[in-house]
């Protein structure tokens, strides 16, 4: 069984094909960074007019690697939400149209549920698990009981984790993606140099904020001299990693009262940093359990994760029909209250 999977949620227009026995048959990407760049964060008109430009040749191209034809599948699964709305209609309406064509079951999947499954591509990770998803976009910890059932354990108040770092590496005069900039001017600083606040830690529950942090952190490079930004990168990196240590830590135990969880895995492109995941092996030790990071290919926005939770669901039936309608929000939870990033 092989489903073909599109992402166009954020900044990257991907189609990839994968199969049932989890082989990724081909994998095309195009990342639309140095599109946005000038700009310092992703502009949602730019990124939907680059999906559109780019989607059909990167679908043409992952099929002839695989060398499947429209025939050989099994379902076309797209990212329906939540995202960029622009992107996102570009992403449904061309896996509607080739499923319409070709009469294949088409799959509205949610973006974050691809997140949430994608490990699953690479381990046998059992239900139920915890998940830590940091990146550009979301900040969440999910309890993963099955497919389709989630508990939403934690979100952000305000701003995401990866957001976080953009700005910070914007404040720094690092530029964007923040991330890897940080972690690399980091590298040369001293962590505990330049105090700043670790918001929500040691308060109960596992909800996130970062936006005080970034405020003072702004106060700190003000004041401080040229030469201490490798310090200040080094001290911000240092305060994102306890808030997100303290939060998943608190998780673990919210966790163990409605469940057993088998794992803590972590995914989107904050766990690229190393530091982290550094820190997250030893939150998962005292919780009593392993850590799983996928490799960061799939961690990142990939059309690869949205193909899986395509074929997940597909196993249990649960397809969409063309009326399906793409959600610009789209919180995985649904008795969850809603939060600053849905
Ligand atoms: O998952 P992703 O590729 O895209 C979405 O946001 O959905 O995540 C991108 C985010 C950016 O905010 C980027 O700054 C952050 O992940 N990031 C990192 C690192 N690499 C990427 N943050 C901290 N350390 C890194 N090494
Ligand atoms: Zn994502």
């Amino acid at each position: 069984m092989i489903v073909l999977g599109l992402e166009t949620s954020c900044d990257e227009t991907a189609a990839a094909l994968v199969a049932d026995d989890k082989r990724v048959l081909a994998e095309a990407l195009l990342s639309q960074q140095a599109e946005h760049r000038p700009f310092g964060g992703i502009v949602p008109e730019i990124a939907a007019r680059s999906h559109l430009d780019h989607l059909d040749g990167l679908i043409r191209r992952a099929m002839a690697e695989a060398g499947v034809g429209f025939g050989d599948l099994a379902g076309v699964a797209a990212t329906g939400g939540p995202g960029l709305i622009g992107g996102v209609m570009v992403g449904v309406m061309t896996a509607k149209a080739i499923s319409a064509v070709a009469g294949l079951p088409f799959l509205a999947v949610n973006h974050l549920e691809g997140h949430a499954l994608s490990v699953r591509l690479i381990e046998e990770v059992a239900f139920p698990y915890l998940l830590l998803l940091v990146s550009g976009g979301h900040c969440q910890l999910l309890l993963v009981h099955d497919v389709g059932r989630y508990r939403r354990l934690g979100t952000t108040i305000d701003d995401a984790a990866g957001e976080a770092f953009d700005k910070a590496a914007k404040l720094l005069g690092l530029g964007y993606p923040g991330g890897p900039a940080i972690e690399r001017a980091a590298q040369a600083g001293d962590p505990k140099r330049i105090p700043l606040p670790r918001p929500m830690l040691g308060r109960p529950g596992a909800d996130f904020s970062f936006s005080g942090l970034k405020t003072a952190l702004r106060h700190r490079v003000a004041e401080a001299r040229p030469e201490a930004t490798a310090d200040l990168a080094a001290s911000f990196q240092a305060a994102v990693i306890d808030c997100l240590a303290d939060r998943t830590a608190n998780a673990i135990v919210m966790a163990r009262e409605d469940a057993a969880p088998t794992a803590l895995v972590v995914a989107g492109g904050v766990a690229a940093n190393g530091a982290l995941r550094r820190r997250l092996e030893d939150v998962a030790a005292v919780g009593g359990l392993r850590l799983v990071a996928p490799p960061l290919k799939l961690c990142t926005d990939n059309a690869a994760m949205i193909a899986w939770a395509g074929i997940e669901r597909l196993r249990l039936g649960l397809t969409d029909g063309l009326d399906f309608a793409p959600r610009p929000r789209w919180p995985l939870d649904p008795s969850a209250r809603p939060g600053a990033k849905a």
